[in-house]
């Protein structure tokens, strides 16, 4: 078990105090309001005083966009450390610092909404050093993307200016190591990509961090405190969660700062949702990116970020990618996996016998998984035990239609891709029409969906160090959007 005794309290005084609380209050009426398309509301007037940073970025936001951007704040003097209680030279500096970034997440977004608005990339695409460069660079283009503009300059302000401090408290297993193979090895992968110097998000301090980062793993937890497992009462797994908060939260002013609405954990284990429903006002403005992102189990799109589920073998990042044209995909649809859940039972009751849609519960051993994948027009991804699976991205990168049949799930990077034009979605309830669903999907139409699903196969592969628009920067970019507080449209 990891440690997590607290530290001594930390003594407050009024100026402080009075700080925390307006940002309290400008976070509880701002958090997650934002939507670039509406105009801002106008802040409660508790927001009159001079105090607060965030408010300054939000005035800028509703400012006039022909005026130029101001000149970049003074470097504060660097810290001694925020913690260290009262001095008023300490409360400057911390003023300053918070205000500094504020400031630049401001510019942030308008430039962003600007992008979004004028429907051009900006002068960042023009301005490149060399050819080579201007080759390498993927500019998001096309219907796939709701706005690739936006996209394009988001993508480049999160480059610019969003920089992640890892806590450093807990111990392993616990803490700063997940799995890195199989189904769930997602989360151990971004651990240790967030940890790892290449990582360009990385913060060198605190101080300079748009967002921190709890280096949990719920997988490791589940593993290594409920082995072997007498009840699967959640309450430990929810135990250490709280207190890491509470550990991070008295030794460190950040947690406070924004009642951990610049806060994220990182988990694709089922079980990671319940880590917040004993403590639900602790975590009201905390970012959840889940893979089990089922929306009627209080998954919150506008807060959490749905991650995809991958399966990682040995030696590999990720599934295979073979290559085969439509013209050589003869199987109309293929599905295979474990009887779990009911959306399964369904599927097996009505088409486990077919030829078309090629349904096993388990593959026979001299079949491959992945060469039927390459053979088929259309994967079918029905949710299991949870809403989830790592069929989305498997199908995805066999260049497969994937046919999503999970209800109130939120699918990866929603907010700034369209699903609807590289996949197929089936209602429940509409399981036993699936043939006639899919074969009256016309051939112009199948095309145009699978040459998306190529389009789209560099957001669901994992790279180490991950790189621009791979999903791990896709993760990334959805956090960001989240503390930016932007939606794009
Ligand atoms: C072009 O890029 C350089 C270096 O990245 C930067 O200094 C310059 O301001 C940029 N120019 C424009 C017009 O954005
Ligand atoms: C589950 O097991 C743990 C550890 O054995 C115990 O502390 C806890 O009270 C149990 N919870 C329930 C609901 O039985
Ligand atoms: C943050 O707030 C909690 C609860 O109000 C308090 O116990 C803790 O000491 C505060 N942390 C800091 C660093 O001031
Ligand atoms: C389809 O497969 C055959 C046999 O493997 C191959 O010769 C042909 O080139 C493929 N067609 C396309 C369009 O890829
Ligand atoms: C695989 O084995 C099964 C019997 O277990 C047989 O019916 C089927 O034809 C075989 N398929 C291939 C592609 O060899
Ligand atoms: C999603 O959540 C609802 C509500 O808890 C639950 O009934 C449903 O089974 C969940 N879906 C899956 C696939 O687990």
């Amino acid at each position: 078990m990891a440690k997590l005794a607290c530290s001594s309290p930390v003594p407050l005084i009024i100026y402080p105090s009075v700080f925390l609380i307006l940002v309290f209050l400008l976070f509880a009426s701002f958090n997650h309001q934002f939507d670039i398309s509406h105009t801002v509301p106008s802040p409660p007037s508790s927001a009159s005083s001079p105090v607060s940073g965030h408010r300054q970025s939000k005035d800028q936001l509703t400012s006039s966009s022909s005026s130029p951007p101001p000149p970049p704040p003074p470097p504060p003097p660097r810290m001694l450390s925020r913690t260290s209680s009262t001095t008023s030279p300490a409360v400057k500096v911390e003023k300053s610092s918070l205000e500094r970034i504020e400031e630049g997440l401001a510019r942030a977004r308008k430039a962003i909404r600007e992008a979004a608005q004028s429907k051009s990339y900006g002068r960042n695409k023009y301005n490149f050093s060399s050819s080579r460069r201007r080759e390498m660079e993927f500019v998001p283009k096309g219907p796939v993307y709701r706005n690739p503009y936006a996209l394009y300059q988001s993508h480049k302000e999160m480059e610019k200016r969003f920089r992640v401090w890892t806590y450093k408290e807990g111990d392993w297993p616990l803490f700063h190591k997940g799995p890195m193979n199989d189904i769930y090895s997602i989360e151990g992968q971004f651990i240790d990509e967030l940890e790892s110097s290449k990582s360009p998000f990385r913060a060198s301090s605190p101080d300079e961090a748009t967002a921190f980062f709890f280096p949990v793993s719920i997988v490791n937890i589940v593993q290594f405190v409920y082995r072997p497992y007498t009840n699967y009462s959640r309450d430990r797994l929810q135990n250490i969660v709280k207190d890491y908060i509470d550990l991070v939260s008295s030794k460190h002013p950040y947690w406070n700062h924004t009642n951990g609405a610049d806060h994220f954990l990182i988990s694709c284990h089922d079980w990671a949702p319940d880590v917040s429903s004993a403590y639900p006002e602790l975590y009201k403005h905390f970012i959840r990116v889940l893979c089990n992102a089922n929306e009627t189990e209080g998954f919150k799109p506008s807060r959490d970020v749905s991650l995809p589920e991958i399966f990682i073998p040995y030696g590999k990042l990720g599934p295979p990618h073979p290559n085969v044209s439509p013209e050589n995909r003869s199987i109309l649809a293929f599905f295979a996996g474990g009887d779990h859940g009911d959306v399964r039972k369904v599927l097996f009751r009505h088409w486990k016998e077919d030829n078309d849609i090629q349904v096993y519960s388990y593959l026979p051993k001299n079949l491959s998984y992945t060469k039927l994948m390459g053979q088929s027009r259309f994967c079918l991804c029905p949710s299991g035990w949870e809403v989830a699976s790592p069929r989305i991205v498997e199908s995805i990168s066999a260049g497969c239609v994937p046919v999503i049949i999970s209800e109130g799930y939120v699918l990866p990077f929603s907010d700034v891709i369209d699903w609807s034009t590289f996949s197929v979605h089936v209602l429940i309830k509409r399981i036993p029409d699936l043939k006639g669903i899919l074969e009256g999907i016309s051939e112009a139409e199948y095309r145009e969906k699978q040459r998306r699903v190529v389009e789209v196969q560099r957001h669901f592969t994992v790279n180490r160090p991950a790189r621009p628009y791979d999903m791990m920067h896709m993760v990334m970019h959805s956090i960001w959007l989240r503390r930016l507080n932007l939606r794009l449209q």
